[in-house]
């Protein structure tokens, strides 16, 4: 039985009808489904429009279908998408609910939407998904940063060229490379938890548009499914699909750290620069060219970017010019949210196998640290160190570049006579400030690059990673 045939003269048109479904995508609702109409009867119940007994039947239906659709509710669970069940008569998860309760506990399950909208429920249920999502996610961004954490631990003292414009600008530790990335990944988890904060609301209760026809404590409702309370207004919590925009908008910047981190590492792991050898346990062949190992994964988390800022594309533009509150145009946030999660959900557990297994080569990362005149900077700082204002010191070691680059060689190895010829400041302290260690210690300031900063930078990453773990696990037992 359809949920609202009453009024209609005729059938639908069978193509439109079947198009006009949703149920192959939402099934993936179910669980959050079974657990909003659990509430929902309970509520029903403490308002007298179930007796104890109806409810108990109910109850043991949703039940029924939670365990006979068990593989559907694991898959959920694992934010996966089912497949397997199909109903060709199910408009949506809403109805398929009713259906199934119906062939259970008989016409008692009509009962079950007693003064509520499936406008209100969908807006649950998906409240209810993107939330465990996040949860998901979250504890996945833990393991990436660890990941990256502890191979910024490993790398040591080793340093690389830090560029700007691609050019060779300073030399860096290569953890201070890799804990940038940790930075990132630690903003996007804060992100995702904002959201969660500002989602955790429960739009049961709101019926159709105007609120609930029936006496529903809806402070209850919000309880028996761990929000933080109900939502303020009806119109608003049966159109609202901010919380989808905002997850799937952090995403988006999520998965451009990815990309921009995917494009720096095809770059290094080139035959030009050589930095990184891609484990072949993450690579792919050419069915042409024998010699080839190619950066595939590298290559997809980059172009799977484009795929997730374009499904956010996707949910601004059906939601741009609604009215208030529900319109069909909504159904169409589905897919693109779930795209965005599959998405973001796939990518991170590959992207934290790949950083344990890449193999950083280390000999020519410092090797390419200490040419191309990287430490300029530092031998200007020297001279200003000896009282020479800084833009006569930069004007004085420019010139020694160009000298350099005149004879094809480094700032060390002009002579002590060629440098005081340019500024009488110099003197054999300038060869020391211009090793590569010198280099890299006078960054001593927070957040710079001195080795005992990075060291402190690896020790408060850690410490955030782990009150991240710790946080996320939290969620997934509450
Ligand atoms: N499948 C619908 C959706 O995803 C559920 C809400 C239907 N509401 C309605 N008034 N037709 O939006």
């Amino acid at each position: 039985m359809k949920m609202w045939s009453g009024r209609f003269r005729q059938p639908l048109d069978p193509q439109f009808e079947r198009w006009q479904r949703s149920f192959d995508f939402d099934r993936r609702l179910l669980s959050y489904e079974l657990a909003a109409s659990g509430a929902h009867a309970r509520a029903l119940k403490n308002a007298g429009v179930l007796s104890a007994d109806e409810l108990i039947s109910i109850l043991e239906g949703l039940q029924q279908i939670g365990e006979t659709f068990s593989h559907v509710s694991q898959k959920t669970r694992d934010m996966g998408h089912p497949t397997e069940v199909v109903d060709d008569e199910a408009e949506d998860v809403h109805h398929f609910v009713e259906k199934q309760l119906v062939v259970r506990i008989g016409e008692l399950g009509y009962k079950l939407h007693s003064g509520r909208s499936r406008n209100e429920q969908i807006a649950t249920d998906l409240r209810l998904y993107v939330r465990a999502a996040i949860d998901e996610l979250r504890k996945l961004l833990a393991e990436v940063c660890g990941a990256f954490s502890d191979r910024a631990d490993q790398a040591g003292s080793a340093a690389m060229p830090a560029y700007t414009h691609l050019q060779h600008a300073e030399p860096v530790l290569v953890a201070h490379w890799l804990l940038a990335y940790v930075e990132m990944f630690l903003r996007d988890a804060e992100r995702l938890a904002d959201c969660r904060k500002r989602l955790n609301f429960c739009p049961l209760g709101s019926g159709a548009v105007a609120g609930a026809t029936l006496p529903l404590d809806r402070n209850f409702m919000a309880e028996e499914l761990e929000f933080a309370g109900p939502t303020a207004n009806s119109m608003d919590a049966t159109s609202d699909r901010d919380f989808m925009l905002e997850f799937v908008d952090a995403l988006s910047l999520l998965s451009l750290h990815l990309s921009r981190w995917a494009e720096e590492m095809i770059i290094f792991s080139t035959q030009e620069f050589g930095f990184v050898r891609l484990p072949e346990a993450y690579s792919t062949g050419s069915s042409a060219m024998p010699q080839k190992k190619n950066p595939d994964l590298l290559e997809l988390v980059r172009g799977k970017t484009g795929r997730v800022i374009g499904n956010a594309t996707a949910l601004m533009m059906t939601l741009k010019g609604l009215p208030l509150a529900y319109n069909k145009d909504l159904q169409e946030t589905q897919e693109p949210l779930f795209d965005a999660a599959d998405t973001a959900l796939g990518l991170l557990p590959l992207v934290a196998g790949f950083m344990k297994t890449v193999e950083f080569d280390y000999p020519r990362m410092n090797e390419a640290a200490q040419s191309g005149f990287m430490n300029a900077w530092a031998g200007a700082t020297y001279l200003v160190g000896r009282g020479v204002p800084s833009r006569l010191a930069h004007e004085q070691i420019g010139k020694a570049v160009k000298l350099c680059l005149e004879r094809n060689c480094e700032l060390q190895d002009l002579g002590i006579e060629e440098l005081q010829a340019l500024h009488p400041a110099f003197d054999e302290g300038f060869y020391d400030c211009l090793k590569p260690a010198a280099v890299l210690a006078i960054h001593d300031v927070v957040g710079g690059t001195a080795p005992a900063r990075v060291k402190q930078g690896i020790a408060a990453a850690r410490k955030k990673v782990e009150a991240l773990r710790e946080e996320v696990n939290f969620h997934a037992h509450a």
